[in-house]
């Protein structure tokens, strides 16, 4: 895993009037690896996604993504980026195919391009024998896999993904944290994963970040923040456990 910097914020800030939604974050994402961005409801995280992007104008502080300032720069992110809203929306008379159609159509991509991709991304999300149906009739696990093939059309360096199994049954989400594994591994994505699945979160990432009423408490791996919280000992706490232990001391 490289050391080069995906994403890096000094001070990043987001108001809304008196209330700071995002407090300072300085944060970094190494190129390569899966973070786990965790936290309550209202803890900041989809806004820290939405500044990121360019999607939302940050108060203060600076940001970085592949280089690339978000405030001046979101079109270019928006090509190395891809982003998965927390509620993804299809047309639901559309075929996956179709579906997957009319965003490349969006991206500007060729028919040959288009044609290729589509099949390509059916594959790596498990939704082929589907490809024919009409995401209407799409379960929500579904979806969400339909959702992770959109942004993977325009092959994407890193992914943004916001609450990506919330509301799954337990085999959906688990055949989505594997598939957002896989990716990271076989495709070297690098992948920026907001939840509060902490189990999941374990599962999967390489370092987590720990965000509570808009200010970032922890940042690090598993491992170091159960040192710093418990210090040096036998036990392996669980991200369970360091999380809980973090909300006990703010
Ligand atoms: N457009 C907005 N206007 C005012 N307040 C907002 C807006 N968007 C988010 N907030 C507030 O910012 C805080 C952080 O929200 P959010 O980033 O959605 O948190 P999370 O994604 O961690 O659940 C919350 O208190 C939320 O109410
Ligand atoms: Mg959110």
């Amino acid at each position: 895993m490289g050391t080069e910097s995906i994403i890096e914020t000094t001070g990043l800030t987001k108001a809304y009037g008196p209330h700071r939604a995002v407090n300072g974050l300085d944060v970094r994402v190494n190129a390569g690896e899966i973070f786990g961005f965790l936290g309550p409801n209202g803890a900041g995280k989809t806004t820290t996604l939405l500044m990121l992007l360019g999607l939302t104008r940050s108060s203060g502080g600076t940001a970085r993504v592949c280089g690339l300032d978000p405030s001046r720069h979101a079109r270019a992110i928006k090509q190395r980026v891809g982003y998965l809203p927390e509620n993804v929306g299809f047309y639901g008379d559309m075929t996956a195919v179709e579906s997957l159609q009319y965003v490349a159509a969006l991206n500007g991509m060729g028919k040959q391009e288009t044609h290729e991709r589509i099949h390509e991304v059916l594959q790596l999300v498990g939704l082929e024998q589907s490809s024919r149906k009409k995401t209407g009739a799409f379960s929500r696990g579904m979806k969400q896999r339909l959702g992770v093939a959109e942004v993977l059309i325009k092959a994407p360096e890193v992914l943004f993904l916001d609450e990506p199994t919330l509301g799954l049954d337990p085999e959906g989400a688990i055949q989505l944290i594997d598939l957002i594994q896989s990716l990271n591994q076989e495709r070297q994505i690098t992948v920026l994963l907001s939840s509060h699945h902490l189990h999941q979160v374990q599962k999967i990432s390489h370092r987590v970040g720990i965000m509570i009423d808009g200010n970032l408490v922890a940042e690090g791996t598993i491992e170091s923040l159960a040192e710093e919280r418990f210090g040096l000992g036998e036990k392996e706490y669980t991200l369970e456990e360091i999380y809980m232990k973090y909300f006990q001391e703010v």
